[in-house]
């Protein structure tokens, strides 16, 4: 089993990124692999509506780091997806990934069916529950299965390592992963 995790946020090493490696510690704890990818030093291009992935299974548009990433969450049994709130919503780097991501599924039902979503959301006051709905959104038009844990997937912070202080968010983390790893083994083994 397979777990993608893709921090959207601009900064590397972040509260995104503190927010998702909890997540991951506990999939980790039970032999669950997980890779994150940072979108911080890649350029994604937004979707070009050109409507020529039908039947394709991938973007036409082969530029960027699209492919690899979208191969990537293909492989995946479970994503997880990390953003910062920015404007109260997700990144516009998250936003132009699941732009495009969402077009080739639409056009090539069936790519993310019964796979397992996670959302995971780094914000300083507001709109962290907008941004999750965002996130959510993308899981629940796809057909998988989304993961929640004992509050909404969110954690509260402005500078990096911030959120460390929100220990309610720490441990709410750490439930979302144990939940993620729960489905994760009923539906796969
Ligand atoms: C461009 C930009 C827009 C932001 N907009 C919001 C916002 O609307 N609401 C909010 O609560 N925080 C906002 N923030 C703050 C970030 O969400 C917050 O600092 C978060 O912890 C950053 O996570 P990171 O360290 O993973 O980048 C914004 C930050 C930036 C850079």
């Amino acid at each position: 089993m397979k777990v993608l995790a893709i921090n959207g946020s601009a900064r590397k090493n972040g509260n995104t990124d503190i927010l998702l490696k909890t997540v991951l510690e506990e999939l980790e704890r039970v032999g669950i692999d997980s890779e994150i990818i940072s979108l911080a030093d890649k350029d994604i291009d937004s979707c070009k509506a050109c409507f020529t992935c039908v039947g394709k299974n991938n973007c036409t548009f082969n530029k960027d780091v699209f492919h690899e990433i979208f191969n990537k969450m293909k492989e995946a049994d479970g994503i997880i997806l990390g953003s910062p709130v920015y404007s109260a919503n997700i990144s516009s780097k998250l936003q132009a990934l699941l732009e495009r991501a969402s077009v080739v599924a639409d056009m090539n039902p069936g790519i993310f069916t019964h796979k397992i979503g996670v959302s995971v959301v780094a914000s300083r006051r507001g709109g962290a529950l907008n941004t999750v709905d965002t996130i959510n959104h993308f899981f629940l038009n796809h057909e998988m299965f989304v993961v929640g844990s004992t509050y909404w997937n969110m954690g509260y912070g402005k500078l990096p390592g911030d959120v460390n202080e929100d220990k309610e968010a720490l441990e709410n983390m750490k439930n979302l992963g144990k939940n993620m790893a729960y489905l994760l083994e009923k539906i796969n083994n």
